[in-house]
This record gives C-alpha cells, sequence and structure tokens, in this order.
C-alpha cells in the first residue's frame, strides 16, 4: 500500500523513534545524486530522511507496518516525489523495486527490529512493561503471540524460547505457560509476564525475568529471521555493481546471519583443478566493516536502545549473485504454521 492511500490514521501516542548509528549508517550508504536507494525498515523515517538530505536521490521506504506507512505520509508529500513508501515485508524488495520501475539500485539498508513506537504502544503488545493484548505482531495479519502460546505443545513453546530467546529456562518457562493455560488463556502482555516470573527470578541487575520469552516470541510471530535472510539475496540480486548493502542489527542472532552471509559472499571460491565441478565465484560483496560498528557510550547514554547495535555493510561487485545460502544460517524450528496445529 502507498503512503496516503488510506492507511489507517495514527493515534497521537508513543514519541518517535530515534535512529540507531543514523549516522554512520547513511554513511556507509553513501547516497548519491541521481541514485535509488531502499530503506527496508521505514519506521519513522529517520533514515529515510538523512538519506534524502544527503543526496538528490530518490528512496523507496518499505514497512510491515501501516501505522509507520501513514505515518510517512507527510514526508512523502515534502519529498516532492522522491519518496514512495510501500506497505509489506522487505524480502519481498526486488518485487517492489521492479513494480516501482527499479531493476537495479544504488544501494539497500535495513535497520531491524522494532521501533519505540511500536515499543511503547501498549495495543500492540510488544513489551511486557505495559499492560496490553498479546499481540506482537509487526503488520496486522497472521497469528499473534497469543495465538502461539496458547496452542503450542509444550516442547515447541520450550525450542522457541530457548532457540530465539537464549532463555536457559525454557522447559520451565514452557511448563509455566502450559499449567497456567489451563485454567484460562494467557491473553495479555501483563498475564504472560507473570507467567515467566514464576520460574525465572529476577537477579540483581539483570534484565526483566520476561525479556528473553518475550524477543522468542516477536522473532517467532514475525518470522524475523527467516525474513532477513530472504532480504539479504533479495538485495545480492537487485543492487548494482558499487551499490551499498547496509544492515544494523540488535541481537546475536541476527549479526551471526549478516556476518556469515556476508563473510560467504565477501569470499572468492577458487575453482579446483581435482575437482572440475567446483566453479570458481568471484566475491560478491566487499566486505567494508571487518569488525561491526557500535555505537560510542555517548549515543547509548542519549538513547538506551542503541546498546546492543551492530552495524555491517559491504559494496556490490560485479559477479554474478548465488544461489543458495551457508547451511543452518538459520535455526531449526518448527513452521508456525505446524505449532499453531499443537501438534
Ligand atoms: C528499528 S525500526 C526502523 C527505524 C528507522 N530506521 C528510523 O530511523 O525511524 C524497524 C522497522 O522495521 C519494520 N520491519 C521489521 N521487520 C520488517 C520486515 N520484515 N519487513 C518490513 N518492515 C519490517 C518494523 O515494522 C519497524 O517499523
Amino acid at each position: 500500500m502507498m503512503a496516503g492511500s488510506g492507511g489507517s490514521a495514527v493515534a497521537g501516542g508513543p514519541a518517535l523513534h530515534i535512529p540507531v548509528l543514523g549516522r554512520d549508517a547513511v554513511g556507509f550508504l553513501k547516497p548519491r545524486n541521481g541514485g535509488v536507494y531502499i530503506d527496508g525498515t521505514f519506521g519513522a523515517g529517520g533514515y529515510t530522511s538523512a538519506i534524502l538530505a544527503a543526496a538528490d536521490c530518490k528512496v523507496i521506504g518499505i514497512d510491515r507496518d501501516q501505522t509507520a506507512i501513514a505515518l510517512g505520509a507527510d514526508l512523502v508529500e515534502q519529498a516532492a516525489g522522491r519518496l514512495t513508501l510501500v506497505e509489506d515485508r522487505f524480502s519481498n524488495l526486488e518485487a517492489i523495486a521492479r513494480d516501482a520501475g527499479y531493476d537495479a539500485v544504488d544501494g539497500v539498508i535495513f535497520d531491524l527490529g522494532v521501533s519505540s513506537m511500536q515499543l511503547d504502544s501498549a495495543e500492540r503488545g510488544f513489551s511486557f512493561r505495559l499492560d496490553g493484548p498479546l499481540d506482537m505482531r509487526m503488520s496486522a495479519e497472521g497469528p499473534s503471540a497469543a495465538d502461539v502460546v496458547n496452542a503450542a505443545s509444550e516442547r515447541d513453546l520450550a525450542g522457541i524460547i530457548y532457540t530465539l530467546g537464549e532463555e536457559r529456562h525454557s522447559r520451565a518457562v514452557a511448563r509455566a505457560i502450559v499449567n497456567a493455560r489451563i485454567i484460562a488463556p494467557i491473553a495479555t502482555t501483563h498475564e504472560l509476564a507473570q507467567v515467566v516470573a514464576t520460574v525465572v527470578r529476577p537477579r540483581a541487575g539483570d534484565i526483566h525475568p520476561a525479556t528473553r520469552t518475550f524477543q522468542a516470541l516477536r522473532i517467532f510471530v514475525n518470522d524475523e529471521l527467516g525474513e532477513l535472510l530472504a532480504a539479504l539475496q533479495a538485495a545480492e540480486r537487485i543492487l548494482k555493481p558499487g551499490g551499498r548493502l547496509v544492515v544494523v542489527s540488535f541481537h546475536s542472532l541476527e549479526d551471526r546471519i549478516v556476518k556469515i552471509f556476508l563473510t560467504d559472499r565477501g569470499s572468492a571460491r577458487p575453482g579446483s583443478r581435482h575437482a572440475p565441478e567446483v566453479r570458481h565465484h568471484a566475491a560478491i560483496f566487499q566486505v567494508l566493516t571487518k569488525r561491526p560498528l557500535t555505537p560510542d557510550e555517548d549515543e547509548v547514554a542519549r538513547n538506551p536502545r542503541a546498546r546492543s547495535a551492530k552495524l555491517r555493510a559491504a559494496e556490490r561487485t560485479e559477479a554474478a549473485a548465488r544461489r543458495g545460502v551457508p547451511p543452518r544460517l538459520l535455526p531449526h524450528l518448527p513452521a508456525l504454521s505446524s505449532v499453531l496445529k499443537g501438534r
């Protein structure tokens, strides 16, 4: 859906998102006059505004959240034909670019995860600090976190919470959820947070006991890791030689995927005289960040949400895009549809 074409209005409320590592991210993207850039995670438009200000270029902004797209309508107007907003998943960025009339683009940028607007809206159900329906969907469609929590088997719940939340008490949390929902379905964020708190004890100076469980459910419900991997491959196909890919991630599971993908695409594969079936592949990206860039203390002090951010960037070479990805890049978990059957 294009901005201004009927997205639901946004009710006042939460403060706008403060862009994390914005200057560095747009610096690595290196916008140039006449270029076309995809901002795959439009959010509050912080990155997009900076790209539009940096050069006389065009931006296609994508977000799966219709409230973000609706909020961007003013920016679309100010940009006077230089910004197109599309409500969609960023894994579809290749088709989105082609629909907008571009077979190739000069840059693709992602600032992963949720925005402050999403996190701070009780009715979106992302935060254990605010009481609201246990939703956690970035878009308005598909099963919610409550659907998963109330239908999944104890085994699947434990697997999701362990793998995507890195929660070592995952089995106990899954059991507590199953015991609680026998009495009544778990419908709100506070209900789930209380259930988790019965088995994960807070330790001094530690994060809230429900943090890991909420993270796991959010990543699972939105298929965030599958989206990321598909989007990296789409960026590989749509970037022009010399085009730039910039990714800001917020937890180790995301950063691992970006790192392994770029390491794989950033290395040439030599052909072999002894195994002629192994073909020579030139590197597809030149990696620009040997180590990920992280925010400095000032940025973290100003914006605590920046504390776990990692930026990686790479420049597309002339080599043809490859198919396939390194094995085990995505964790082994059952599909959302089969989890909902409760096996
Ligand atoms: C951290 S915020 C981006 C903030 C933005 N860079 C800014 O400066 O305002 C992430 C945004 O990406 C969106 N998002 C996350 N995953 C997505 C996906 N797979 N497809 C499209 N949008 C996605 C979220 O809805 C959210 O609005």
